[in-house]
């Protein structure tokens, strides 16, 4: 093995050297080394593309290649061994290179940089994070549909402003959240399809004198096209942001499904008991069962807002094209990818285990009137304007109130006394089954619109989990292509 004197890879133009503090404060190592497989196949269709351009000796290209070749079966194999007296993961996979090859390791980094290779490098990353994440998304949609599908005739009351506004089935109000999580999963992939473009080959900013061809590197690293513009290419983290923004919507939407598990696991709710698998106790209230799942994904969406929040004030007063302050992308990054995967695992567990408390739920619908737009929709249909309804409902109501009684509870003699255009059918509406049954405009709380919901739902994450089999199959075979020895 040649011995390599380790320097810095700019270390050329000083006469003295950095500072050790220096070094540690400039080291990216704690958030790139996650990217060393991908910097190396980055690599690999680099060099596969010198050679194939005559850019470099073929001789030398194909030691690179083979050279590369094994310090990713290190990688795999754990023993990849990081040196973190090199400021970064470029350094270390090309210093490890000339170690295992001799000089002609230098020839790697020909017509490139570390800016188009940083770039380059992420959004490979953010493929496949933000393809995992999608799996876990899905995974939690399902466990949401399959309890919606098993609870289309489950009456609860339906809020608005926290009070009960209109009786739904528990169905329908699952489903809302499997459509947000769904747009969530989507949105993810808008992202990839803008972040689909290669930036390697940009150079440091503005492209390079060797004839390299950008087509072939891109589509080697399984990317649509290059990058159009080699400023843009180095200095833009739009499609990190955008990633973040996709996360912390997801962690958001997550968030506010658990804030209402929370709520219903209490005892003035009761209408669902966690499962002792995923939930905690009390050191001291020996009574106590704490949904610390949902409270804990609730609070770490302040974690994947925040990253959020710190990338766009990165890049707000940036000029371009490469600044070093783009280095803080990755943490940031990588830290809501990784939450939002955890959170949307555990989550799934969470609702695939709870028992629901239809009793407890039907129970809360006989409070708070919640009948009452039926009568006034049942008025109208009598021919009464919704207006005049409106008000002789809500002299009921008050009736009601002042004589503890409920709106079916009535006689029809003291209904006659509200409105004369009431008859005796009117006890056919004011049951919630009746009132949901009813609702069967297309998106509403029926249980025939719960299955159209529940089908569509399904088909949509049929249809994102074909995509991605499709995208892992493409990467896969460029990954295929590029780890054959020369
Ligand atoms: N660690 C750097 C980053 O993450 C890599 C690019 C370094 N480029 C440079 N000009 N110092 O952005």
């Amino acid at each position: 093995m040649i011995k390599v004197t380790k320097q810095a890879l700019w270390s050329g133009r000083f006469d003295g050297e950095a500072d050790s503090s220096t070094l540690r404060f400039t080291s990216s190592l704690d958030v790139d080394s996650v990217l060393a497989f991908y910097d190396a196949m980055g690599s690999l269709a680099h060099v596969r593309m010198l050679k194939e351009q005559k850019i470099i000796p073929p001789e030398d290209a194909d030691r690179i290649i083979n050279g590369l070749i094994s310090i990713v079966w290190m990688m795999e194999r754990g023993e990849f061994d990081i040196d973190d007296s090199l400021e970064d993961i470029h350094t270390n996979i090309e210093f490890r290179l000339t170690e295992l090859i001799g000089p002609a390791g230098g020839k790697l980094h020909t017509g490139r940089s570390r800016n188009d290779q940083v770039a380059t490098d992420l959004r490979m990353y953010l493929r496949d994070v933000i393809l995992e994440a999608m799996i876990d998304i899905d995974a939690l949609i399902l466990s949401l549909l399959k309890a919606a599908d098993e609870h289309k005739e489950t009456i609860m009351p339906g809020f608005t402003h926290m009070q009960h506004a209109q009786p739904v089935t528990l169905a329908q109000h699952l489903l809302a959240h499997v459509f947000r999580l769904s747009r969530d999963a989507d949105r993810f992939f808008d992202a990839l399809d803008r972040m689909d473009s290669c930036p390697l080959g940009s150079a440091a900013l503005a492209g390079t004198v060797y004839p390299i061809d950008r087509d072939m590197t891109a589509k080697m690293l399984g990317f649509r096209s290059p990058t159009q513009n080699s400023m843009d290419a180095v200095s833009s983290r739009d499609n990190v942001s955008e990633t973040a923004f996709c996360a912390s919507m997801t962690a958001i939407d997550m968030s506010s499904l658990c804030e209402e598990l929370i709520l219903w696991s209490s005892q003035e709710f009761g209408f669902i008991e966690m499962d002792d698998a995923y939930t905690t106790g009390s050191s001291i209230m020996p009574q106590k069962k704490n949904p610390d799942i949902p409270e804990l994904i609730r609070g770490r969406t302040g974690n994947a807002v925040g990253s959020l929040v710190s990338l766009m004030v990165m890049m707000k007063g940036l000029p371009l094209s490469y600044n070093r302050d783009l280095q803080e992308d990755k943490g940031a990054v990588m830290d809501s990818m990784n939450t939002i995967s955890d959170c949307a695992d555990m989550l799934s567990k969470v609702i695939s285990t709870m028992k629901v408390n239809k009793d407890a739920m039907l129970a809360a619908t006989e409070k708070g009137f919640i009948n009452a737009t039926d009568l006034a929709d049942y008025l109208v249909a009598k021919g009464v304007p919704f207006r005049e309804a409106h008000g002789i409902v809500g002299e009921a109501v008050r009736y009601c109130i002042k004589n503890k009684r409920r709106l079916e509870d009535l006689t029809l003699k003291e209904f006659k006394g509200l409105s004369a255009s009431i008859g005796n059918d009117v006890y056919d509406r004011l049951p919630v089954k009746a009132c949901v049954e009813r609702r069967g405009s297309y998106g509403g709380t029926s249980p025939a619109s719960a299955t159209a919901q529940v089908r569509e739902a399904a088909a949509a994450i049929m249809e994102r989990e074909e995509r991605i089999k499709q995208e892992a199959r493409l990467i896969e075979s460029c990954w295929d292509d590029l780890l054959k020895e020369v």
